[in-house]
């Protein structure tokens, strides 16, 4: 059987009431039509159709150019949007399955079994239906006292005993492609002035095709996202599962309920996360790690054994054995080496921290270079602007930094030089030496230095 996706993501989204086109909408950190598009790639269809209006432009940004795109120009309702793809698919498939980009719980596992159940029934439509305890929003499935579906009625036009209807359209179907090209073109523009592609339902009953229902127990799966308040529902269904699969693959949640984590981060065995914790982008946390209470790590690589209290981690590397916090901020391009240890109050950005190095309290550094064994005391800054610039400093191996140094770069202080606090740095010190006052001079050079 040759198969055809098409899945329908053109819609404004009004519900939604945002800038950002509805399927945009991220679901653990990825937008909510490219799970869509996953669930469907298992499926090895012929070909993959999106139907794409509103934010047109900005769907195919996130999604990339390597899909097949057909525009809806006015987004006329989902019979319309489907039937944008006619031309495209007409003769390149026996079977349509159309999905909607808003119901992004959906998985491979199901669309197959809906996808068998069409073939053995050889439906010419074969529908997923879903019984809700609150069925608001949803289109209802009518049948009759025999139980045969009849057709779906959407909530817009349902009667008041029609809305006490359980069973919902999920949105997913399956279509022999041979009814429905010629029959999708036939449905009426509604009083609302949309297409329907529930529609389609009635027409193949008048006509006495086999129409099937298939009801799963999940509703989950096929939750629809239209407004805020179910996307809220969707992030929790999608973050429960996110941390089923980590929790069976060996990382400790204390909280699973108050850890959130994107679907691109990845944990290595024995890694603990403690509460109120957000792991966010490309995130990769090493083994034996211990993160959080309160942290928030994005698009960071964190090695074996660190730990992360309280802290704000961006665009960083950490290698194994590093220490961060309570209340520090490490900012794009920090890179800290082996058995470093940042404490309190620390920014890092843009700077490599050697191997063993320790930065305890209160402390900036941008633009830096800190070599191995270095000792950056409390209330030390790297002055690394200059109200234009940016300058930077380089630290070498073994230095002393004393409490409430200014570093004013650009500047370099050399291997086992100390700095005696309160200075202000504004020139090069030479390895070995030691300086200090307001602006530092060296007091003592190296062959000196050490004498006692
Ligand atoms: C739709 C179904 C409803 C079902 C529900 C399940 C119809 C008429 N109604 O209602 O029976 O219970 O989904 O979630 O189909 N879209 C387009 N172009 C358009 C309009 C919509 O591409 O002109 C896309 C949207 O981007 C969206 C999907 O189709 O991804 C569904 O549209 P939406 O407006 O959300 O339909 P519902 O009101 O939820
Ligand atoms: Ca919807």
């Amino acid at each position: 059987m040759r198969l055809a996706v098409v899945i329908l993501a053109a819609g404004q989204g009004m519900r939604m009431k945002s800038k950002l086109p509805k399927v945009l909408h991220p679901l653990a950190g990825e937008p909510m039509v490219k799970y869509v598009l996953e669930a469907a790639t298992p499926l090895q269809p012929e070909r993959l159709v999106l139907v794409i209006g509103d934010g047109a432009t900005q769907v195919r940004q996130a999604l990339g150019e390597d899909l097949l795109y057909v525009e809806q120009p006015h987004q006329l309702g989902t019979g319309h949007a489907l039937l944008q793809t006619r031309d495209v698919l007409e003769n390149e498939a026996e079977t349509v399955l159309a999905l909607y980009g808003d119901t992004p719980l959906i998985t491979p596992a199901l669309l197959r079994r809906l996808l068998r159940r069409h073939q053995e029934a050889q439906a010419t439509i074969t529908m997923l239906t879903c019984r809700l305890q609150d069925p608001t929003g949803y289109g209802r499935v009518l049948r009759d006292e025999a139980g045969r579906v009849l057709g779906v009625v959407e909530e817009v036009a349902a009667t008041a005993a029609q809305k006490r209807i359980q069973e919902v359209n999920s949105g997913m179907y399956c279509f022999d492609a041979a009814w429905l090209w010629p029959h999708l073109g036939r449905i009426e523009r509604n009083e609302k002035g949309e297409y329907y592609l529930t529609d389609l339902i009635a027409m193949a009953i008048a006509e006495g095709e086999r129409v099937e229902a298939m009801e799963v127990e999940d509703a989950t799966e096929v939750m629809g996202v239209n407004n805020r308040a179910q996307w809220a529902e969707a992030e929790a269904a999608m973050q429960a599962r996110i941390r089923q699969e980590w929790m069976m693959a060996g990382v400790t949640l204390i909280d699973p309920s108050s850890t959130w984590m994107d679907r691109g981060v990845q944990f290595s065995l024995d890694v603990t996360i403690y509460p109120n914790t957000f792991l966010q982008g490309r995130t990769t946390i090493g083994c034996d790690c211990v993160i959080g209470p309160n942290a928030i790590v994005r698009d960071s690589v964190i090695g074996e054994r660190c730990r992360i209290l309280a802290s704000v981690i961006e665009e960083a590397t950490l290698e194994d054995d590093v220490d961060v916090g309570p209340f520090s901020h490490l900012r794009p391009g920090a890179h800290l080496a082996k058995g470093v240890h940042v404490g309190n109050f620390a920014e890092i950005k843009k700077s490599y921290v050697g191997e063993g190095s320790k930065m305890g309290h209160f402390s900036y550094l941008g633009d830096t270079t800190v070599g191995r064994e270095v000792n950056i005391g409390a209330g030390a800054v790297t002055c690394n602007y200059d109200g234009e610039r940016k300058h930077p400093t380089v630290i070498e191996d073994g230095v002393f930094i004393g409490s409430d140094t200014m570093l004013v770069a650009p500047v370099r202080v050399g291997a086992g030089a100390r700095i005696g606090a309160g200075s202000v740095v504004t020139r090069d010190i030479p390895p070995g030496s030691l300086a200090y006052g307001v602006p530092a001079r060296v007091r003592r050079k190296e062959r000196e230095a050490g004498d006692g």
